[in-house]
């Protein structure tokens, strides 16, 4: 397997993945939220390498990659309005938008649906491989089905080492979590997973917005619409518990459990923050950024997820993070990691 640092800089080395792609193979690239295991979108067979590879179950649609509004126009049957005013305004960007598919793309791409998720992603390296590899690249994060997706390309090659030809590493990624997921064949837009972009900031340009209920924290039986939100995803190999409250409490509380942990010789790491992390007693204590800086804690959490699996870690615990704006995504993909078990102090 070949692995390219910086390959920005190099055009050939993106002229050989796109290649690949366009030859039927899989290629993992840098985007701005995590890395994606890209194929030829319109290509059924090529598709299912994607799901091969990571072992992903064939009823979980992809979303196709672009670089131009005009690929959008063609993979789908037809457009809302909506469509371009929020690519007017989030493209390229971390937005994934669900339209009714046309023709052209395969049932393979869409896990057998009549609707596609499209994105413009503006990571450079992925839009230069977009269009070397003919304008249509569907792309999962490139994690093996079920662990957290990767910020780093070295996630990618602990997941995938030979099952996929080449790796394109641009270093760490920008923001950290997957796209934001709005539903425009919805009578009202409908977020199917929260993101960097918003309810608000979509709400600015397209007016109303709905979340998909079934994502909520508190969405019992209710089904999630984007199939792939049903799976327990991210969950980290530890048992992990989320403890929520005024900080005085959080740090008390989390320090009784870790205490207790240990007296039933168990090995518990705390996920604290800049502020708290001193007044953790537990062996193992990870800050996961500065409570103030939202975009950091994004950033680290699959890291910080990842490097938990590497060592014998058996429970963890941690702050909860509902901050002002990244902070449903953050929570979202947290009690999912955590199995929704939280302590309320
Ligand atoms: O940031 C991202 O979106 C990354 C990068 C690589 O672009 N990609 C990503 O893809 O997160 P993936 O496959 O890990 O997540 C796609 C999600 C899944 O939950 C899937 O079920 C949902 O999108 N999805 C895709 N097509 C859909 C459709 N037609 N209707 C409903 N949900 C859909
Ligand atoms: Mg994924």
């Amino acid at each position: 397997m070949e692995k390219i640092r910086n390959c920005l800089l190099d055009a050939d080395k993106i002229r050989t993945a796109g290649e690949i792609i366009r030859a039927g193979g899989l290629v993992a690239f840098p985007t701005e939220t995590v890395y994606g295991l890209g194929a030829d979108a319109l290509n059924g067979c090529a598709v299912k390498k994607i799901y091969e590879a990571k072992g992903r179950p064939s009823d979980n649609p992809l979303i196709v990659h672009i670089a131009r509004f005009s690929d959008l126009e063609e993979i789908a049957a037809k457009l809302p309005p909506s469509a371009k005013c929020l690519s007017d305004a989030f493209w390229p960007g971390p937005l994934t938008m669900i339209v009714e598919k046309s023709e052209k793309v395969p049932y393979e791409t869409t896990g057998g649906m009549d609707t596609v998720a499209v994105r413009m992603p503006s990571h450079p390296t992925a839009l230069a491989l977009i269009r070397e590899s003919g304008g249509f690249v569907a792309a999962p994060s490139a994690n093996a089905s079920g662990r957290p997706s990767p910020t780093l390309a070295e996630h990618v090659a602990d997941d995938l080492c030979g099952r996929i030809p080449m790796i394109l590493d641009g270093g760490q990624v920008g923001i950290g979590l997957e796209s934001t997921i709005v539903d425009l064949t919805e009578e009202v837009p409908m977020i199917l997973r929260p993101g960097y972009i918003t309810q608000e900031m979509l709400e600015e340009v397209i007016g109303e917005v709905r979340v998909d209920p079934g994502i909520l924290a508190d969405a019992g039986m209710q089904r999630p619409k984007a199939p792939g939100m049903k799976y327990k995803h991210y969950a980290p190999r530890a048992d992990l518990v989320l403890v929520d409250g005024e900080e005085t409490h959080v740090v008390e509380k989390i320090n009784e459990l870790t205490r207790r942990a240990g007296m039933t010789g168990r090995r518990a790491a705390v996920i604290g923050t800049d502020e708290t992390c001193s007044r953790y007693r537990a062996n193992v204590v990870v800050s996961i950024g500065a409570r103030s800086d939202e975009e950091a804690i994004a950033r680290h959490l699959y890291k910080i997820l990842r490097d938990f699996d590497e060592m014998e870690i058996d429970v963890i615990y941690s702050e909860s993070f509902a901050t002002p704006k990244i902070g449903q995504a953050i929570m979202n993909r947290l009690l999912k990691a955590a199995g929704y078990q939280v302590i309320h102090v």
